[in-house]
């Protein structure tokens, strides 16, 4: 596949990734979503290290990341057609399909469901890393469970600490949100978690509207579906409409909006996600300032939700998750 271009650096990082992930070790790699805390998917001792390390409930199945399309028989059957379609389509990139799993999938990957969630990232050092390895790579993201997803090599080193043993570095991740999960019944696609592909883009592509299933009822069957997640240490107020109502208890609030729109002073301060109202640039910005903020020290967050089209509900559903206390 790909020839890449690799500084003789970044390539002996990778053979030293190969190496580390070939003797059970766990690596942090570069996705176009978010950093992923990877392990050998067939075995069992390093799978579990992904758990103990992240302070991950066993009952949260993690998903397998592929080289290429041509693997996914290896870890799932009985593909629906639709499934295949969404795969030719946005492979490698951040979409990952629920299938049934076949025999290689232990049940330590998939929590003891039937099932396997599974894509093909979009990096160039993720996928020659796959090329050069014989096994798949589960990854879940690289923070401590219900903490913020790094999109910086910097955010895993603050949320695992040296739990981590390697971090391949492949700079800022250019999405900046996770995957968007699919699953399937029949033919029928059903959205378990927005992401990094808008709800509007699936339907756009498959030509009708599906059924979103994010938030529902998934208590343990899937996504980042616990109510809290994603959440930054600081207390994070979600508004339709910003105003300075938090000034009267709060002594040093931080704003968050879409664009540059909201006026505070010192010792306050107002971010925007995006100069110009971008909702992709909103996207990939949002969890770095999250961090960013957390670092400061600010007494609170008070964010500004974004409109409810395309990125913009990715965007909303991971506020909202962060605002739950
Ligand atoms: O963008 C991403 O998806 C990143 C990068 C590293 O690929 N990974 C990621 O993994 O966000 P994680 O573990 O943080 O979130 C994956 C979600 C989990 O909330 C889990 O519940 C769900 O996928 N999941 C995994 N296997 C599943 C299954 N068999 N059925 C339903 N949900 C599943
Ligand atoms: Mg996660």
């Amino acid at each position: 596949m790909s020839k890449e271009n690799f500084s003789s650096e970044q390539e002996a990082e990778l053979e030293k990734a190969v190496d580390m992930l070939n003797k059970g070790s766990l690596v942090a790699i570069p996705t176009e979503t978010v950093y992923g805390l990877a392990a050998n998917a067939f075995d069992e001792d390093a799978v579990k290290k992904i758990y103990l390390t992240k302070g991950r409930p066993s009952s949260n199945p993690l998903i397998v990341h592929l080289k290429n399309s041509s693997d996914l028989k290896l870890v799932a059957r009985d593909i629906p057609n639709i499934a295949l379609i969404l795969a030719s389509h946005f492979w490698p990139g951040p979409l990952t399909l629920i299938l049934p799993k076949t025999e290689a999938i232990s049940d330590t990957v998939s929590a003891g469901y039937d099932t396997v969630a599974v894509r093909v990232p979009k990096h160039p050092m993720t996928l020659a890393l796959l090329e050069r390895l014989n096994f798949p790579l589960v990854a879940p993201s690289a923070n401590r469970t219900n903490h913020i997803s790094p999109t910086k090599p910097e955010h895993v080193r603050n949320s695992l600490g040296e739990n981590c043993p390697m971090i391949l570095n492949g700079g800022a991740c250019a999405k900046g949100l996770e995957s968007t999960i699919v699953g399937f019944e029949e033919e029928q696609v059903i959205l378990y978690r927005q992401g990094a592909i808008s709800q509007d883009d699936l339907e756009t592509f498959l030509g009708h509207p599906i059924e979103n299933r994010s938030g529902v009822e998934l208590q343990n069957h899937s996504p980042g579906s616990s109510k809290k997640h994603y959440s930054p240490k600081t207390p994070l107020f979600l508004l339709d409409q910003m105003d300075h109502r938090f000034e009267s208890e709060y002594n040093r609030i931080a704003y968050l909006t879409l664009r540059p729109s909201f006026v505070s002073v010192e010792p306050h301060r107002s971010l925007a996600l995006s100069e110009t109202g971008d909702l992709e640039e909103a996207a990939a910005q949002l969890f770095d300032i999250l961090y960013l903020l957390d670092e400061e020290k600010f007494d609170c967050i008070v964010a500004e939700r974004m409109p409810e089209k395309g990125l913009g509900k990715s965007i909303n559903d991971r506020l909202r998750r962060a605002a739950e206390m």
